[in-house]
């Protein structure tokens, strides 16, 4: 090496240590800054928590809501299917997909098609469920690192425009929304595809039963969301519930065939599927597994907070229905098998067979077996892990 090269070289080394000091010291000035914990990373992660009506996906939503680097919404497609008059949910799906590609860039100008005149934050379908949206910059109300009071937020967050809701999305590292709106994966290609975004699918189902039974208990709230599900046919009164389990049981297999069995190459790695029964049954570790997959960190007060939700007494009350409380989730989750008429346990099995034997939901075939809790109707999960590297390794193999 001549001297001229080592002086070089020499000078580089200074200037890579004084950028590093740098970095060390911007960062720290911006910790200090920052009400968060961590700074956003530059590129921030997107997540789709994909589920159907009445299958926990309020309590998994929390679960991302509290999180302190999360910027949640629920359900923005809402807006889209309680806007548009009277279609299908074929018509909706591009509608609500490109309304989700803005939101994922947290620009929220797109909501303007969907809104009243002068609306504000808390024209948001369930803003109060976003703990975002309850603390700064969206509201003083909760710290970013406390859990929100959703009953408090909806009384005292409010402001005009989305302007804040958007400088709010700005300052995380993931913003994640949940949809119950989806019956396939195929017209989020473009999403994945999308170089501006990292987009992980959280794919959560539950038991057919037990959402039926669930289902019942807020019956009259489904109407509208029935008939763009039903494409607007006309189905007698008596079967509307049994057709649109139908359909949502069609679409957990559509969407976990296409995800496991024959994904394209931009789909791998990118989807996850959740049982709800899983969860209730072992909430840390599911969820962990859950954090691990869209890269948040576990938090100690997130620990507590899911043991807490997860450990409570009881059903729950019809009242209820729409809140997550303090329940016994694994309880929970065997409710319908004592309270769920055989007959009506018999037509769900026969509906959506496939779903279930996919999904790794034992049938049961008479009234005593529904109701000895002792027998256990879940099949482990494994098997499908199992199948998921095998048809990974015969798609390598014959490529
Ligand atoms: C938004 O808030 C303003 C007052 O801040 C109120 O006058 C207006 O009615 C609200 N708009 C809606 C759609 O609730
Ligand atoms: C939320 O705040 C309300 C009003 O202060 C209170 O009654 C309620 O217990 C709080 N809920 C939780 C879960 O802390």
């Amino acid at each position: 090496m001549s001297p001229r090269c080592r002086v070089n070289f020499n000078t580089m080394i200074f200037l890579v240590v004084l950028q590093g000091a740098a970095v060390v010291l911007f960062c720290n000035w911006y910790y200090q800054l920052s009400p968060c914990n961590s700074p956003p990373r530059k590129g921030k992660i997107h997540v789709l928590l994909l589920s159907s009506w009445r299958s926990g996906s309020s309590f998994l939503g929390q679960v991302f809501s509290q999180h302190p680097s999360v910027f949640y919404l629920m359900e923005p497609g809402w807006h889209v299917w309680t806007k548009i008059e009277k279609p299908g949910a074929r018509v909706l799906r591009m509608a609500v997909r490109d309304l989700m590609r803005s939101l994922y860039q947290c620009d929220f100008s797109v909501m303007d098609s969907y809104m009243p005149e002068n609306y504000n934050m808390s024209t948001l379908f369930m803003f109060h469920h976003s703990r975002a949206l309850c603390s700064p910059p969206a509201c003083s109300l909760t710290r970013r690192s406390d859990m929100s009071n959703e009953t408090l937020c909806q009384k005292k967050c409010d402001s005009q425009g989305l302007e804040m809701v958007e400088k709010a999305c700005h300052t995380y590292s993931h913003v994640v929304l949940k949809e119950t709106r989806f019956f396939e994966l195929e017209s989020l290609y473009p999403l994945f595809q999308d170089p501006n975004l990292d987009l992980r699918i959280v794919h959560l189902v539950r038991d057919p039963r037990a959402v039926i039974r669930s289902r019942e208990e807020s019956a009259k709230s489904f109407d509208m969301d029935n008939a763009i599900v039903l494409e607007q046919r006309n189905v007698p009164a008596a079967s509307i519930q049994y057709e649109v389990m139908q359909e949502v049981c069609r679409s957990h297999v559509r969407i976990n065939e296409r995800a496991i069995l024959k994904p394209p190459p931009f789909l791998e790695g990118r989807y996850k599927m959740i049982r709800y029964e899983d969860v209730a049954r072992n909430p840390l570790k599911e969820i962990n597994d859950i954090y691990d997959f869209v890269g948040l960190e576990m938090t100690s007060q997130m620990e507590e907070w899911i043991y807490k939700v997860t450990h409570g007494k009881g059903k729950g009350s019809k009242k209820e229905a729409f809140q997550i409380t303090s329940r016994n989730a694994n309880e929970v989750s065997q409710a319908w098998r004592t309270v769920l008429q055989h007959s009506k346990v018999k037509r769900i099995q026969e509906l959506c067979k496939g779903a279930m034997s996919l999904l790794g939901y034992r049938t049961v075939d008479s009234e005593k077996e529904q109701k000895r809790l002792d027998i256990d109707l879940l099949v482990p999960r494994e098997p499908y892990e199992f199948s998921w590297v095998s048809a990974k390794s015969q798609r390598t193999g014959s490529s």
